[in-house]
């Protein structure tokens, strides 16, 4: 059965058939684009609220909900002709223990250990759609094309969405329906950056990007460059060195001090390729490995947002966006989980209900001007910090301040206190020991306590944290 904010709303003639249910008291209607992890949060936080919202439409262009966490064998396109979306490989465990991953009024079952394999994470977020009814409300199999604002008087703030979208295999079946709120949840894990590495065409190796990444097999006792040492690049050196990989391991940030995997060693970034193919190094070393694995991270795209809404892409960086979250003309449209080097189910959670506090009027917006200045003031004050434009949107530890921050401005309740702690002791403990932090097991006992033992079942100390 269609749902009735979708069928009613279809475009027939080109005209709208707005529902009217009562004159003055018609329901927000929600558009949400993407039922990975933050469009089903943002759904499940929207159906809780049908006083004031009709049960939202989510769009997800694969057959699919979970959007990373759907693990594909093959690389580069589905039968169908669809790019594949997820960079998910198949030996993935998380990097952040499961008692902080979760969304926080969701566990994950008791049983798993704190890092789980990455197809338990899918099927936490299927439980998750079921358990809050989401499933009715997705169109498998369609593309949002384009999100277009419009005028309309007795809109939330005079404002309306015209949304455009087609199926996903048959673009010409393509309809055009109005919405009062959309939620921008396309992830931002799946359009390679390629950096501008001068002569990298002349690379006559296997030239690949972690998004193509699945298995170490095939790099059994190849020399492989990994350029970034992001977690990506951490992590899929590891997984080669346990195929006896030489691994050259090419990054601009300090040189790592924690025990490294065997036959991996640290290099200075890549400056350029040679005319015969072989790569130098920004200290003027070269090598010819067989393999160059760009381990470089990714370029947010939303190729549907209309122009008109202002928000751009330079250099990593998404902006202008109040709170990272609303661009200031067009304060009901939001863009959830732009933020990097966050724990991303919990903050997904936090902003959807900031989203809902501003559109039921919990807490009201400032003007367009004054949200313009605060996003200038926070961006000016982030450079004199000497924060590169391209880290930003890396908020890291600042991530509970700011979580803390929209839960007090719109009037509901925070996470539990152990919840940043613990997940900030983890990373101490990654940062300690990038080979073994995967097996230690965490034990919340109470609102601010929480403990850990190692694959031996021996307590940690607990790391000492500055500023949490
Ligand atoms: C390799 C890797 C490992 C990771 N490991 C962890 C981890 O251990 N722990 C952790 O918490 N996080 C991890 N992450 C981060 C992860 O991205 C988030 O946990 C989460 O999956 C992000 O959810 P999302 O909904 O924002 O995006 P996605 O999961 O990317 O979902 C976006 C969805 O939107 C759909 N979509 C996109 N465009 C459109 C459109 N135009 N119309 C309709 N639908 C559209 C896509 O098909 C997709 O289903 C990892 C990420 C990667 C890449
Ligand atoms: N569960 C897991 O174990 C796991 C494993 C892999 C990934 N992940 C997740 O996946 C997401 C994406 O991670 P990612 O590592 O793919 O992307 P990322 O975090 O964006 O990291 C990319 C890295 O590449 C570096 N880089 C880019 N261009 C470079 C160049 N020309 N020379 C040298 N270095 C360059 C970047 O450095 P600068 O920032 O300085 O530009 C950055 O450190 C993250 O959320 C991560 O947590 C999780
Ligand atoms: C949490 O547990 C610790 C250790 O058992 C105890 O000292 C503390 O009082 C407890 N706190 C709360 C809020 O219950």
């Amino acid at each position: 059965m269609p749902h009735p904010a979708c069928s009613v709303n279809q475009l027939s003639n080109k005209q709208y058939v707005l529902p009217k249910i009562m004159p003055g008291l018609e329901k927000l209607r929600v558009a949400v684009v993407g039922a990975g992890a933050a469009g089903l949060c943002a759904a499940r936080h929207f159906l809780a609220r049908q006083d004031l919202f009709a049960p939202p439409v989510l769009f997800e262009i694969t057959k699919n909900i979970g959007g990373t966490w759907v693990y594909e064998e093959r690389v580069g396109h589905y039968d169908n002709g669809l790019p594949i979306h997820s960079s998910m490989y198949r030996d993935l465990r998380t990097n952040i223990p499961k008692e902080v991953m979760s969304f926080p009024d969701f566990p994950f079952p008791k049983h798993l250990p704190s890092f789980v394999h990455h197809t338990e994470v899918r099927k936490y977020l299927e439980q998750y759609c079921d358990h809050f009814s989401i499933r009715d409300h997705i169109r498998f199999g369609t593309t949002v094309d384009a999100v277009n604002p419009v005028k309309v008087k007795s809109g939330w703030k005079g404002l309306a969405w015209d949304i455009t979208s087609s199926d996903s295999v048959d673009r010409r079946k393509s309809i055009k329906e109005r919405f009062d709120v959309v939620m921008v949840c396309n992830g931002h894990f799946y359009d390679p950056y390629i950096p501008a590495i001068p002569g990298l065409g002349k690379f006559k190796g296997m030239l690949m990007h972690s998004h193509d990444y699945r298995n170490a097999e095939p790099f059994a006792d190849k020399s492989v460059l990994v350029l970034g040492a992001g977690l990506s690049g951490l992590d899929i050196a590891m997984e080669l060195s346990n195929v006896n990989a030489k691994v050259i391991l090419s990054h601009g940030q300090k040189p790592l001090t924690c025990p490294m995997p065997q036959g991996v060693e640290q290099a200075p970034p890549v400056s350029k390729v040679l005319e015969d193919g072989i790569v130098q190094f920004q200290d003027g070393k070269r090598a010819e490995p067989e393999v160059f694995m760009l381990c470089t991270g990714y370029n947010f795209v939303y190729p549907f947002l209309n122009e008109q809404v202002g928000v751009r892409v330079k250099e990593h960086l998404v902006y202008p966006l109040y709170k990272f979250l609303i661009p200031p003309a067009y304060p009901s449209l939001f863009v959830i989980g732009i933020c990097r080097a966050i724990c991303p189910f919990p903050h997904f959670h936090i902003q959807s209900k900031f989203a809902i506090s501003v559109l039921d009027g919990s807490f009201t917006l400032s003007s367009r001007e004054e949200m313009e200045k605060d996003i200038e003031l926070d961006m000016a004050a982030r450079r004199a910090r000497g924060v590169a434009t391209r880290h930003i949107l890396k908020l890291d530890s600042e991530q509970w301040a700011y979580n803390d921050h929209l839960a007090h401005l719109g009037g509901f309740q925070p996470l539990p206190r152990y919840w940043s702690n613990l997940y900030e002791s983890n990373k101490v403990f990654r940062a300690r020991d990038m080979l073994n932090y995967k097996t230690y097991n965490y034990n919340v006992i109470n609102e601010t306590e929480w403990a850990v033992q190692n694959l031996e079942g021996q307590q940690l100390q607990k790391p000492q944290l500055k500023h949490i």
